[in-house]
């Protein structure tokens, strides 16, 4: 028997009747419907996103390992995709504490990149591709995402999740110095200490970068239980013009960004978190000479200022 595409979670071989892909389809509309109300967020197209993207095809075999707050990880009970729909993270690689990220995380992000049909999403730190997929549903056939890993096992499967799709093009390298064409929407899955200068440079006019910062605190073990505010911060950044317009969007804690962190911007970063005031920036600055009172974070070369 020769199965169609709808029955087959490809990268999972199981196989999956008429009957369970519909009910998993109504599992993920509902699913959708959770996630976007978790993240406080109204928007028909996200939630159409992630309503139809298959989260099975992604994350490899089943059972999952899930982290929990009890244990660090513990497996779904059994194969079945419907563990894959909740709001919660799904460890790639468990060792290095990496995973595919919380939905309703993405969803907050995501919204507020808004990529539009026919925009050019530059995604860095693809993973696996869950949610290059949710943007490449969104830009739809007009539109492109690239799509960059750093480490070469997810590079590789992050190619053969989207092998013959048109619009998604994967890369493996460092996306914080691997060319790619101007974008309309990049958004960064891991934390940076700074805006590489790459994606300030390849940003068109109207378009939309989310930043994830991070301390050195941002990921990992928390044995001082510093509070999540004072770890990370995703930052969404727009371009009009020459200027470069900021706003504070989330708290976060997530996996570093090699090729963005350096020790000077992660000591300005590190006492911006303590001094607070992150949701009254409004500026990014690329230079390093305004007044202290202006700024939130003033690094030596670039600045989140209030003005
Ligand atoms: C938190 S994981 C998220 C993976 C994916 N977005 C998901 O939710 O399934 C962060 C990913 O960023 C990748 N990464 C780290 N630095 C990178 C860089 N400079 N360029 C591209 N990918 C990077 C890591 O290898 C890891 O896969």
């Amino acid at each position: 028997m020769t199965l169609t595409p709808e029955q087959v979670a490809p990268q999972t071989g199981r196989f999956l009747d008429r009957m369970e892909q519909e009910e998993l389809a109504i599992v993920r509309r509902a699913y959708a419907k959770h996630v976007l109300a978790n993240a406080n967020v109204d928007d028909a197209r996200v939630e159409a996103a992630f309503a139809a993207v298959r989260r099975e095809h992604f994350l490899g075999p089943g059972p999952w390992q899930m982290p929990r707050w009890t244990r660090p990880y513990v497996p779904t009970p059994t194969d079945d995709p419907v563990y894959l729909y909740q709001d919660a993270l799904v460890g790639i690689i468990q060792e290095r504490g990496l995973n595919n990220g919380q939905p309703s995380l993405h969803a907050m992000l995501i919204a507020a990149a808004a990529p539009r049909p026919g925009d050019h999403v530059v995604h860095i730190g693809a993973g696996v591709g869950y949610y290059s997929a949710i943007l490449a549903h969104m830009v739809g056939d007009t539109g492109q995402v690239t799509a960059i890993e750093f480490d070469g096992g997810l590079a590789e499967r992050l190619a053969a999740n989207f092998a013959g799709q048109p619009n998604l093009r994967a890369l493996k390298g460092d996306g914080a110095r691997i060319e790619f064409d101007p974008a309309d929407v990049i958004y960064v899955n891991a934390g940076a200490t700074r805006p590489a200068d790459i994606w300030l440079d390849r940003l068109n006019d109207g378009g939309r970068l989310i930043l994830p910062l991070t301390s050195d605190n941002g990921f990992g073990e928390n044995p001082e239980n510093i509070p999540i505010q004072w770890r990370g911060a995703v930052f969404g950044i727009k371009r009009r013009g020459n200027e470069l317009l900021a706003k504070w969007i989330s708290a976060v804690a997530i996996f570093p960004c090699e090729g963005a962190r350096d020790a000077a911007s992660e000591g300005a970063l590190a006492a911006a978190f303590e001094k607070g005031g992150w949701e009254r920036v409004t500026r990014l600055y690329r230079r390093g000479d305004l007044p202290d009172e202006q700024c939130w974070l003033n690094a030596p070369d670039w600045a989140l200022a209030y003005g």
